[in-house]
């Protein structure tokens, strides 16, 4: 009998990182080390500058490092100690080979299980936390059974337990999760180890919310789960668009609709497109799955919701490039927001799986000779020179784009403002002011449908919205009585 004293991530990214920082803290009891091959950002993890930021993650770190939280680059010692092994490392979509473009590269995790298989030294549970495709259980598995044929002392059980926490909201949702999800063997010893995890989570998270399932099914619905979510907001952006051009206002279709008790009010915002490092990747993988099995329907229905997102992105863009008189030469643009949505400044680039709809419209406008300016609160400079060189070329970026550090300067001669990212911020802003300095006729395009459109009308401004008509300043720049 095995009782969890000692836990180790392999993986010290938005997941591992925050979440070994919960469970050190909601677990005493428990020493948790969170490891890396990256000594980097291990280095990081255990400095005054985290390597991510997340709000009230600091504190977190701050309180248990060095009581039951480490951060280490001796993968092999950790591994050793612990009887508990998270797998959380990343699996982007494929860029070469077969399922390029589509399917998860397994090639970090199934480096791992190597790892766990060559310096385990005793018995282990195994947790995959990496969002994987159904039955990769049984790759790491095979891996592992491999080595305790040729070592009597080793044992392995691997479970499934996928994240479902967002990016910005990390830590509240770690604390009070919908839903824990754990899928192990319908066995004996399955059972035994889905009892251990279990024992783990309900330190802080009610039982009734902790749910067990046999292994494929919690594999599969971690990619169900983001599916179901990317498909509400391609849906309400495919809707967005008839808005547009039929004076139907998306914010009153989505608040009315989603009244409904059965359809619900979250994840129906109109925007240009989700991002992030998740929703892309996982329903592609989702399609992947479909296509391996032979169900091409299936496959074609949510490739629907990657379509319809870049669609999305490109409408914006073209409709930008279009109200600006089809041409962008020479002019200026500001670029409100570049991070893939707000409380986050996380726009990661992996090859094949561009995240933020920011580098998408940023590419297309630079492609027409757009002068662009943008301002983020959080995303780094560096990092978005780095984003859109990649999309765009260092050439084209270094002549074209000019990062702001106050959103006035980006806006000052500008002929339009591009709101990219709902952050706060860009409500409170004085958009008088924005306007008095910018070019005219001055546009104002809101990716977000998050501004006040009236107001920016009467100020002067031409607004253009995602799932609104657009709404045009009257010759006389006060608006009469009706
Ligand atoms: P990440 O890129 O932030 O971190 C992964 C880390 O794993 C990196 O630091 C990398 O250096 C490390 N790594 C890779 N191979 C390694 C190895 N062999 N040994 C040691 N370290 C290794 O990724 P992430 O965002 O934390 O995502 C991890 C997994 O969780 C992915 O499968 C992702 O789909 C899933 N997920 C992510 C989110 C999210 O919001 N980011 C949410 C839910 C699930
Ligand atoms: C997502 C899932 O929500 C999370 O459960 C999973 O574990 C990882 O992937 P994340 O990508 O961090 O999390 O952020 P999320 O809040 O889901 O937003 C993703 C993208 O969709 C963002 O670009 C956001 O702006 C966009 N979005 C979200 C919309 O455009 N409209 C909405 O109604 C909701």
């Amino acid at each position: 009998d095995m009782v969890v004293k000692k836990i180790v991530c392999v993986g010290a990214g938005y997941v591992g990182g925050p979440t070994c920082a919960v469970i050190a803290s909601q677990c005493p009891d428990i020493q948790v080390t969170v490891v890396d091959m990256n000594a980097e950002k291990i280095r990081q993890w255990n400095s005054d500058e985290l390597p991510i930021y997340e709000p009230d993650l600091d504190g977190i770190v701050k309180k248990c490092r060095g009581r039951n939280l480490f951060f280490s680059a001796d993968v092999v010692t950790a591994i050793r100690e612990a009887q508990l092994i998270f797998i959380s490392v990343n699996t982007p979509t494929k860029t070469y080979g077969l399922g390029e473009g589509r399917a998860p590269d397994l090639k970090y995790v199934e480096s791992v299980a190597r790892t766990i298989a060559e310096c385990a030294g005793g018995p282990k549970i195994v947790v995959e936390k990496s969002t994987v495709p159904v039955k990769a259980a049984q790759s790491i598995a095979q891996i592992l059974y491999a080595a305790q044929r040729d070592n009597p002392r080793l044992s392995f059980q691997v479970l499934s337990n996928p994240e479902f926490l967002a990016e910005g909201t990390a830590i509240s949702d770690l604390l009070k999760p919908d839903r824990v999800l754990i899928g192990g063997d319908q066995t004996a010893q399955g059972l035994a180890a889905i009892a251990e995890l279990v024992s783990v989570y309900e330190h802080w998270v009610p039982r009734e919310r902790i749910i067990t399932t046999n292994t494929w099914s919690s594999e599969l619905t971690k990619l169900v789960a983001n599916a179901l979510l990317a498909q509400r907001i391609s849906s309400i952006n495919a809707v967005s668009a008839i808005c547009e051009a039929t004076g139907a206002d998306v914010r009153e279709v989505a608040h009315a609709a989603g009244t409904d008790s059965r359809i619900g009010p979250k994840f129906l915002q109109a925007s240009v497109g989700f991002g992030g490092s998740c929703f892309q990747k996982d329903v592609l993988n989702l399609v992947y799955l479909c296509e391996s099995l032979n169900l091409k329907e299936a496959a074609d229905y949510w490739m629907g919701v990657v379509n319809i997102n870049n669609w999305q992105r490109r409408r914006f863009a073209d409709k930008i490039i279009c109200e600006m008189f089809n041409t962008l030469s020479e002019k200026r643009i500001a670029m409100f927001g570049f991070a893939f949505k707000k409380n986050t400044a996380d726009t990661r680039y992996e090859p094949g799986s561009r995240e933020s709809s920011s580098i998408y419209v940023a590419k297309h406008l630079l492609e027409e000779s757009a002068h662009l300016c943008i301002y983020d609160p959080k995303v780094p400079a560096d990092h978005m020179i780095a984003e859109l060189s990649n999309v765009s070329g260092s050439a084209r970026v270094a002549k074209q784009v000019f990062v702001c550090n106050d959103p006035y300067a980006a806006a000052k001669n500008a002929h339009a403002i591009v709101i990219m990212t709902e952050w706060d911020e860009f409500k409170e802003l004085d958009y008088a002011r924005l306007y008095a300095s910018m070019m005219k006729p001055a546009s104002l395009f809101d990716g977000r449908v998050m501004l006040d459109h009236n107001k920016l009308v009467d100020i002067g401004f031409y607004v253009h919205s995602i799932g609104v008509k657009c709404s045009r300043p009257q010759a006389h720049s006060v608006r009469g009585p009706n």
